[in-house]
C-alpha cells in the first residue's frame, strides 16, 4: 500500500475516517456494557476539548511543558486525598491500568533490589482473579508468577491461601478492589495485615473501582476498606478512564512514600542524547490525556461524582435483582460494585451473548477458568444503568432463543480430536473446521469460536489466540476507498 501521491482535501481525509469509524461499536447508545465508561455528553465534551487543546504538548519534559506536571501533581494531590492517602502519599499519572501495575510492579522489583539481596528471583502472589495487566509485568519484568485460588463461592481472596505462598523471594502480594471478573473486593485489611507482619509490599488494584467506591460508602453502599488508609498497603492504581470517565489515556498509581515511587523511575544518562528521566514507560507523550482527566474531574466536581455514583449504583442493584428473576441465569459472587458476571447452568452463556448483540445490546463474553464457570460481564454505568429495565427484558428473550440453539458439540469435537494421534495440536484445522472458522474470517456470531476456546487446554487457548490476533493485524487492502 502507498501514500496518496498528492494529499487528500481534509475533507476526504475526515468522509474516509467516518467511513472507519462507522465500524466500531455504537457505545453511546447506552446499550454497550463494556469497554467504554459513558456519563453522558456533558462529561466527554468536557474531555475532549481539554484534550484537543493540550494534544501536542509533549510531556516529557517538565522544564519545558510545565503544564503537563502541574495538571497531574492536582490530580495526585486529589487521588491521593480521596483514596486514604498521607503525607507521604506521591504517585504518577500513566496511561492506562496496565501502566501503573507495571510501574507499582516495577517499583517492587527494584526496592527488592535495593533492600533485599537475598531475592535473586523474585516473586509476586497474585490471586487467580487479578488482572491479566500484573501477568504481564511479570513476563515484562522477569517477575515469577504465584497463583493462589479464590474463595470458589464469594470469588474472594483466599488469604491463608496467600500466606501459605509466600516465601524469601516474595516482592509484592496483590489484591483487588475490585476484580474485573466477579466486580468483588479481596479482604484487604487482612492482606494488608499480613504484608505488614511479613515486611513485604501490597499493591491495590483499584483500577477499575478506586473512584467511585469512596462515593459507593458515602451512599451508604456497604464497602470494605480497600485504600491507602488500610495498614500494609503500599501502593494503589486507580483508572481515571474508567469510572472517572476521562477519556482513554488517564489512571493514576499512588505510593505510600517517594522512596518506594523512586523504584519505578527509569533514569538513563549513558547514551549520547538528552538526559532521560521517565517517571512512568512512556517518553513522549501527548499531555491531552492528563489536561482531559483534569478538565473532568474538575467539571463534574464531587457533587457530580456523587450523583453518577448513585444512578450506577442504582442501576446495577436493579440488574442483579433482575438477573436473579430469570430463570436458568446466576449472578457469580455479590458484586460490590457495578461489574456483574452472570452465568448459566442451563444455557451456553456464549449464545446468550451472540444473542444480545443480535438485539443491540454489548456484553463481554469470559471464558471458564478452573476457578469460575463462563459468564457474561458487563460493567454498568451511569448512562447504560437508564436502560437496564429494557437490557433485562432483552436478556430475558436472550437466554430462551440460547436455550434452541446446539451447544456442546465443538467441545465433544475437541475431546475427540485430544485422543487422536498427535494430539489437538496436530488436528487443529479441523477443529477449526468445526467452530465454523475454517475460513480465516471472523463469523458474526461468536458462540463457536468462544465454546472452542473455552474447551482448548490453556496453553494451546494462548496459541491459537495469538495466532489469531496477529492475524488480524496483517496489512491486507486499504480499509477505504
Ligand atoms: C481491575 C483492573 N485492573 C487493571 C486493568 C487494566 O487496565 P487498562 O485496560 O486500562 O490497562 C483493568 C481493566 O479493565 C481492570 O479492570
Amino acid at each position: 500500500m502507498k501514500l496518496p501521491t498528492i494529499g487528500l482535501e481534509p475533507d476526504e481525509v475526515r468522509r474516509r475516517l467516518e467511513e472507519v469509524h462507522a465500524l466500531d461499536l455504537d457505545w453511546r447508545t447506552g446499550r454497550t456494557y463494556a469497554y467504554v465508561y459513558d456519563a453522558g455528553s456533558d462529561v466527554e465534551a468536557l474531555g475532549r476539548d481539554a484534550y484537543a487543546r493540550f494534544l501536542f504538548q509533549n510531556a516529557l519534559d517538565p522544564t519545558a511543558f510545565p503544564s503537563a506536571m502541574h495538571l497531574e501533581n492536582d490530580l495526585v494531590a486529589i487521588a491521593a486525598e480521596h483514596l486514604g492517602g498521607g503525607d507521604e502519599t506521591v504517585g504518577t499519572f500513566t496511561s492506562g491500568g496496565t501502566e501503573s501495575i507495571m510501574l507499582a510492579v516495577k517499583a517492587a522489583r527494584d526496592h527488592a533490589r535495593a533492600h533485599r539481596p537475598g531475592v535473586t528471583a523474585p516473586e509476586m502472589i497474585l490471586p487467580v482473579t487479578a488482572h491479566a495487566a500484573f501477568h504481564k509485568a511479570a513476563e515484562y519484568l522477569g517477575v515469577k508468577v504465584v497463583l493462589t485460588p479464590v474463595d470458589a463461592r464469594t470469588f474472594k481472596a483466599d488469604v491463608a491461601a496467600v500466606a501459605a505462598a509466600i516465601t524469601e523471594q516474595t516482592i509484592l502480594i496483590v489484591g483487588s478492589a475490585p476484580s474485573y471478573p466477579h466486580g468483588v473486593i479481596d479482604p484487604i485489611a487482612d492482606l494488608g495485615a499480613l504484608a505488614a507482619a511479613k515486611g513485604l509490599l501490597l499493591h491495590v488494584d483499584a483500577c477499575v473501582g478506586g473512584w467511585l467506591l469512596p462515593y459507593y460508602r458515602r451512599l451508604g453502599a456497604s464497602v470494605p476498606d480497600f485504600d491507602l488508609s488500610v495498614p500494609g498497603v503500599t501502593s494503589l492504581s486507580v483508572d481515571l478512564h474508567k469510572y472517572a470517565f476521562a477519556p482513554k489515556g488517564a489512571s493514576i498509581v499512588l505510593f505510600r512514600d517517594a522512596g518506594l515511587r523512586r523504584a519505578a523511575y527509569f533514569t538513563c544518562t549513558d547514551w549520547a542524547g538528552y538526559a532521560v528521566v521517565n517517571p512512568a514507560v512512556q517518553s513522549s507523550k501527548s499531555a491531552g490525556p492528563v489536561a482531559a482527566a483534569w478538565a473532568v474531574l474538575h467539571g463534574v466536581g464531587d457533587q457530580g461524582f456523587e450523583d453518577l455514583a448513585r444512578r450506577t449504583l442504582e442501576g446495577t442493584r436493579a440488574f442483579v435483582e433482575g438477573v436473579k428473576a430469570i430463570p436458568g441465569l446466576e449472578v457469580l459472587g455479590q458484586p460490590d460494585f457495578c461489574l456483574v458476571a452472570v452465568a448459566s447452568r442451563e444455557v451456553s452463556v456464549f449464545h446468550v451473548a451472540d444473542e444480545l448483540n443480535e438485539r443491540g445490546w454489548y456484553v463481554q463474553p469470559q471464558l471458564s477458568h478452573p476457578s469460575t464457570p463462563a459468564s457474561i460481564h458487563l460493567c454498568l454505568g451511569p448512562k447504560n444503568s437508564g436502560h437496564v429495565e429494557r437490557l433485562l427484558v432483552a436478556l430475558r428473550e436472550a437466554v430462551e432463543a440460547a436455550r434452541a440453539l446446539p451447544s456442546g458439540h465443538i467441545a465433544q469435537a475437541v475431546a475427540a480430536f485430544a485422543q487422536a494421534p498427535g494430539g489437538l495440536a496436530a488436528a487443529l484445522p479441523q477443529v477449526l473446521e468445526a467452530a465454523g472458522l475454517g475460513s480465516g474470517e471472523l463469523p458474526k456470531r461468536l458462540a463457536p469460536v468462544n465454546e472452542l476456546l473455552d474447551a482448548l487446554p490453556a496453553a494451546l487457548r494462548k496459541e491459537l489466540l495469538t495466532d489469531f490476533v496477529g492475524g488480524l493485524f496483517t496489512p491486507r487492502a486499504a480499509v477505504t476507498a
